[in-house]
């Protein structure tokens, strides 16, 4: 982590929660941080909920109060017309979205999103007005293969090629297939090494506008686990996903990477 780039702690619920349920949620936190949970300032650590599609409008009002942005967990291509079940980047601005996940691994399996669409997604994300978190990462097997940085070069070029000079209004979150939902988080240095090698791609195609792309890790974050990564040095925040789903859980995060008041 470096002071110029702005942390980012961001929870990706997936397909968890109802509209009833996560407005609770947001609700019950937001009482909790009156009552004195610590909430970072927003131009010190940025806070992002991805709650399910149908929430996002709910929920959206209510944690941009407390200055934490809202994200769509996809987007579809294109602004509007005949494409049944699709959600575009002008509807989720509209629908209050500030952030999208874009080219999950889930989504990469379940839906066969290619590079290419991942690319093109992160584009028209950008083309809405709103801040594109792209995932990269490679599978067990990959990585036993050796074939780690080949796999994320492949995966992010595709993206630094499609919005090109993108910058800080980029955000890359690296998240190993093999991290998520096991329990068995990468080691820091490993994950930093790996953001490092994202961080030098992203020179060697952007130039100077490099400096500004945030890159997260995400895999098996807990409340126990978080600050290893926010303190390495290649790494700028984390995207969690099943630690975030509890309360205690996640005010604890927030707590943690909260900077001291005097600081
Ligand atoms: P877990 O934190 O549950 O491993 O999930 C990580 C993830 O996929 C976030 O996008």
């Amino acid at each position: 982590m470096t002071p110029e780039r702005r942390p980012m702690l961001a929870a990706n619920w997936k397909m968890h929660k109802s509209v009833p349920e996560s407005l609770a949620f947001v609700r019950a936190w937001s009482r909790r941080v009156a009552d004195g949970a610590a909430l970072p300032p927003r131009d010190r650590v940025e806070l992002v909920l991805c709650p399910t599609l149908p929430a996002l409008w709910p929920v959206a009002g209510p944690l941009d109060a407390m200055g934490v942005g809202v994200g769509a967990q996809n987007i579809d291509l294109g602004a509007e017309g005949a494409v049944t079940g699709g959600v575009s980047g002008p509807l989720l601005a509209e629908a209050l979205a500030t952030h999208v996940i874009v080219g999950h691994s889930e989504r990469r399996r379940l839906f066969g999103e290619t590079d290419a669409v991942v690319g093109a997604k992160a584009a028209a994300v950008l083309s809405a007005g709103l801040t594109p978190i792209v995932c990269v990462g490679e599978s067990s097997d990959e990585r036993r293969a050796g074939q780690t940085r080949e796999v994320v070069a492949r995966q992010l070029t595709a993206v630094l090629d499609a919005v090109a000079g993108g910058g800080e209004r980029v955000v890359v979150a690296y998240e190993p297939l093999w991290a998520i939902g096991t329990g068995q988080g990468a080691a820091p240095a490993d994950a930093s090494e790996v953001a490092g090698w994202c961080r030098g791609l992203a020179a060697a195609a952007w130039g100077s506008a490099a400096s500004g792309l945030r890159i997260l890790y995400g895999g098996s974050v807990t409340r126990d686990n978080i600050l290893g990564f926010w303190h390495a040095d290649e790494i700028d925040g984390a995207l969690v996903g099943g630690a975030s789903l509890e309360m205690e859980s996640w005010l604890a995060m927030v707590h943690a990477v909260a900077p001291a008041p005097s600081a």
